[in-house]
C-alpha cells in the first residue's frame, strides 16, 4: 500500500543575544572571517567558522575566480582546510554569515548550498558525529542540530533509513 510519509525539521532561532558564549565566540569568528573573502565577482562575502572536536576552530570565507566554477565557498574551504590538516578531528558545529562591504552582518539569513550541504553531509557520515549547523543574520541566529535537517535523504551509498 502507498503510504504518505512526511519528514519533520526542528530548528531553533535565536536573537544573537540570547546564545551561549561557545555559539557567540564561533558566529563571530565567523563575522570576523568573512572580511577575508576574496568576492570581486559576487560582492557576497560569506564567513564561516568549524568547531573541531580536538577544540579548534578554522576560518573559512568565499574565494572567487574569474572562470567561476573555480571558486569555492566559505563553508567548503574552512571543513576541506579543517580536514586536510585534522584528519582524526570531526566537525562539531560550522557557523556562516554574510557582511557587507562595512564588514556588518547582512539583515537576512543565508543558508548554505546544495553542494555544502552534500559536503558537510558526508563530513558527517565519515565521523558518525552531527554538525550543529549556526545560520547567523543581524536579527537571529537559526540552529540546526544536525546537516540531514539541511538535507534530508542525502546520498550516501546507503539505505535511507526509512523502514523505521
Ligand atoms: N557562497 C558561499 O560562500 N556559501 C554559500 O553557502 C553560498 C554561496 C559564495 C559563493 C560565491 O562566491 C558567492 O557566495 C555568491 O554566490
Amino acid at each position: 500500500m502507498m503510504k504518505e510519509r512526511e519528514l519533520l525539521i526542528r530548528f531553533k532561532e535565536y536573537k544573537p543575544e540570547e546564545l551561549t558564549p561557545e555559539d557567540k565566540s564561533l558566529v563571530n569568528i565567523a563575522i570576523d572571517s568573512a572580511s577575508n573573502a576574496y568576492a570581486p565577482y559576487s560582492q557576497f562575502r560569506v564567513g564561516s567558522a568549524v568547531l573541531l572536536s580536538n577544540g579548534l576552530v578554522v576560518k573559512g570565507n568565499n574565494q572567487e575566480n574569474a572562470a567561476y566554477p573555480s571558486g569555492l565557498c566559505a563553508e567548503r574551504v574552512a571543513m576541506f582546510y579543517a580536514n586536510a590538516n585534522y584528519p582524526e578531528s570531526s566537525i562539531t558545529a560550522i557557523a556562516v554569515v554574510v557582511v557587507d562591504s562595512e564588514g556588518n552582518v547582512i539583515e537576512q539569513n543565508i543558508s548554505p548550498c546544495g553542494s555544502c550541504r552534500q559536503a558537510l553531509a558526508e563530513s558527517e557520515m565519515r565521523f558518525k558525529k552531527p554538525i550543529k549547523v549556526l545560520l547567523a543574520s543581524k536579527k537571529s541566529v537559526l540552529i540546526f542540530n544536525s546537516i540531514e535537517d539541511l538535507l534530508p535523504l542525502s546520498f550516501n551509498q546507503g539505505d535511507l533509513g526509512l523502514s523505521k
